[in-house]
């Protein structure tokens, strides 16, 4: 467990603190973040089905309609996902956790640049197929969704086992303790 007392708080963490005391609290935060995982993983089961269904038998139009759900989503509602623990859950972690704990959270900064980098380009290969147009190359398409869903699949599972219990455990005890005060 992470130390969390007073001297510890670096003044990052304490406006984020208070801007926790004025926002949703953290647990819905982390319902909602958790929530979002769930979704993701939804998604990455579409994309998989719908890439094998277009190397066996060929899209139909219930794929190219799942392409464009899976496009809105990925290059809206999981970027925002990316930017919330890039604000709130990376920072905590880095100014108070070990050094093996901050060496994991640098690692997840770098995955999402690395998705961020894989979604450039293939959001527009889904969009396309969305919108019946097959302009890009079909094996270049399906390395990405492979890479794509290495890299989302990996991402997730590091961040639960590692630094969602983590960055909870903070939350709960620095606000004890504000509380306390
Ligand atoms: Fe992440
Ligand atoms: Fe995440």
């Amino acid at each position: 467990m992470i130390d969390v007392s007073d001297t510890y708080l670096s003044p990052y963490f304490l406006s984020f603190l208070e801007n926790a005391m004025s926002t949703p609290a953290p647990t819905e935060q982390f319902k909602a973040l958790d929530a979002c995982h769930q979704q993701i993983q939804e998604h990455l089961v579409g994309l998989q089905r719908m890439a094998s269904h277009m190397e066996s038998q060929g899209l139909n139009d219930a794929d190219r309609h799942q392409a464009g759900e899976i496009e809105a989503f990925f290059s809206s509602t999981s970027r925002e996902h990316h930017e919330q623990e890039e604000k709130h859950v990376f920072p905590p972690l880095l100014a108070t956790g070990s050094e093996e704990m901050k060496s994991v959270v640098r690692s997840l900064q770098q995955d999402h640049g690395f998705i961020e980098e894989n979604w450039i380009e293939l959001g527009p290969q889904l969009r396309a197929i969305a919108e019946g147009n097959d302009w890009f190359d079909a094996a270049e398409f399906q390395h990405n969704v492979s890479l794509f869903l290495e890299l989302m699949n990996g991402h997730i599972a590091l961040e639960e086992s590692m630094i969602y219990p983590e960055s909870k455990a903070i939350w709960a005890d620095a606000i004890a303790k504000r509380i306390a005060r």
